[in-house]
Formats: structure tokens, sequence, C-alpha cells
């Protein structure tokens, strides 16, 4: 049920007054569509939001992302009523590791330590030891017991890039992103060739193909800080369309181009789930106080001790 036509401005104001009525706080990811990010209390990458999520006195965190980032704000704040606008909004990489397959796939595993991104769901977080993202991965690998096989999961390009990068073998979960996999080398080189001076940048999600010729890899937020403070005026960017309306935000001078993709539609460049939220939803989720994200107490308790280990050791 749509409770408005469409009319931006002003449903933007009733979520914003509904939100401030219910002692609501709205945190949103880059990936959101730009009007819902305009109407958050706080836009960031899967860590961020991770932190604020803790950190919130809220009564309602109303998590405008998808389906594993509002589990992990009510892993990491239990107390609070955690709300999604959309429930379909999942994950590729999260769906590709169901629980059943990765604990016989971890079992097999002697002396093994489990880190798995936070793309994944509380149940596959309450078999793993530690939880990372791509802006910490890299430095929580070197806090892993070296003594141990280290399994990896869900996404393999960037399983593949933090090896590649600190030299740790690694056992990898076969997972892919449904746009960052989709960028396509050499369509991004002959869009380097239109704009000789754009820097390619990328997320660590991309094929490894595309993380050799980016001039950048980093999660979200540092692609965002980067096109901030580096002096080039032209990108190439290597992650979901979404970001490109904060970047515009931070750097109004510059131009963005999103990486082509192999499939020649501009909605591949967007991810379906993220866009599952809409302002019309978020509205009705907050007005019902609805699609309530609900853990069982035990996954819970589980999935809590390696997202604390991710905090404390990051
Ligand atoms: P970030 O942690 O960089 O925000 O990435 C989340 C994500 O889902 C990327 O596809
Ligand atoms: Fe998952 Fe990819 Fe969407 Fe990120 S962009 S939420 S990894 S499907």
């Amino acid at each position: 049920m749509t409770v408005f036509n469409r009319n931006i401005t002003e449903l933007q104001k009733k979520i914003r007054e509904l939100a401030k009525k219910k002692k609501a706080v709205i945190l949103s990811h880059y990936y959101q569509v730009p009007e819902i990010q305009d109407i958050a209390d706080f836009v960031g990458d899967s860590l961020e939001l991770a932190k604020r999520a803790r950190q919130s006195d809220s009564d309602i965190i109303l998590l405008c992302g998808v389906h594993f980032m509002a589990e992990t704000a009510k892993i990491l704040n239990p107390s609070k009523k955690v709300l999604i606008p959309s429930l379909e909004a999942g994950c590729s990489l999260s769906e590709s590791c169901p629980p059943d397959k990765f604990k016989t796939f971890i079992e097999k595993i002697s002396d093994r330590f489990v880190m798995v991104y936070i793309n994944t769901t509380a149940e596959i977080k309450a078999m793993s030891d530690l939880v990372c993202t791509s802006s910490n991965a890299l430095n929580l690998i070197k806090k892993v017991p070296e003594d141990k096989t280290l399994v990896f999961a869900p996404d393999k390009h960037l399983g593949n890039y933090l090896m590649r990068q600190s030299g740790r073998k690694m056992i990898i979960w076969e997972g892919t992103c449904v746009v960052h996999n989709e960028f396509e080398r050499d369509l991004v080189l002959s869009l380097k060739r239109e704009h000789p001076s754009a820097k390619i940048i990328v997320h660590p999600e991309c094929s490894e193909y595309l993380i050799d010729i980016a001039d950048f890899v980093g999660s979200t937020s540092k692609l965002l800080r980067y096109v901030a403070e580096d002096t080039a005026l032209e990108y190439i960017v290597g992650t979901e369309a979404g970001i490109v309306h904060q970047m515009r935000k931070v750097a109004p001078n510059k131009q963005f181009y999103v990486a082509p993709t192999v499939a020649t539609c501009s909605a591949c460049q967007m991810c379906p789930y993220m866009k599952k939220n809409t302002l019309e939803n978020a509205y009705e989720t907050l007005l019902y106080e609805k699609n309530e994200i609900i853990i069982p107490e035990d996954i819970l308790q589980k999935a809590y001790l390696p997202l604390k280990r991710m905090i404390e050791w990051s």
C-alpha cells in the first residue's frame, strides 16, 4: 500500500517528523536511493553503520540498507527495535552462503579460524570467530593467530584481494556480489580512453582484473574520502551507483562515471536489493513499526562474539 502520491519532499518531511516523534534514528548506506540518504541522521559504510547502531540510544533504529546490516545493528544493540524498510532487501553474497553448507565446509578444516565478511546472515556470523568489513579486514588479518588455518567467506574477490595484499593464505568460499562481479575490465579501459585523466577507483568486491587496473581500492567510505582529498577531477567508479550522490556532495566540481557492466543496462550498476527500500516503504515501516528484525536469542548471542571481537580488534 502506498500512502502518498509521489511527492518526495512531503514524504521526506513526514518521515523526519515521525522519526522525531518516535525517537527513531535513521541510518542509511551509500547505496540507498538519494532521497533516502538525504533524510538519514547518518550515511555510512557497513562498519560505520554497525558502530552507529551500537552506540544509538534511540528507541528505534530504521536501518536503510540491506538485511545483514539491520541484523548486525540488532546483534550489537539488542534492546532496540530495529526496522528495515523492505524485508526483501537481501544481498547476493549473504545468500550465496547458506548455513548448512557453510557448516559442512568449515567442519572439514581442522585448526581453523573463521573470518566472515559482514555481508553474511546472523547464523553464519554465529559460526565464525571474527567478522570483518572491507574497510578493516586487512588490519584484522594481522591479528589472526599464525598457527591457524584461515577460512574466509563469502566473497571470493574480496578474499583473493585480502590474500594478495596480506600474503596470508586463506581457504575462500566462492561467493560473488551481483553488482561488483559484473564490472567489465575492457569496457572500463575503453571508458578510460575516452577520459584519459580519470582515475579508476574500485571496491574490493570487484574482480582481480579490475583491481589490477585500479588507481585506488577501498570500501565505500574510503572511496568517498579518496575523491574528496585527491587532486584528480574525473573518476571511473567501480562500485554501486548510489555512492555517486555523496561523491557529488563532497566533490561538486568533479566528474564521476560509474564503471560499465557486461550487460548493457544502467540498472546493472545498481544493487537490486538495496533498491528494494523506497521512501514509501520507509515511511510505512516507521509508521506501523513493521519489518522488525528478530533473531533467535542463541544465534544473537553467538553472533555477538565475533562482532564484538571485530570492534575490539579494529
Ligand atoms: P561497504 O562496507 O564498503 O559499505 O560495502 C558494503 C557492500 O555491501 C558493498 O557491496
Ligand atoms: Fe550485497 Fe552486492 Fe548489494 Fe553490496 S552491492 S549489498 S554486496 S548484493
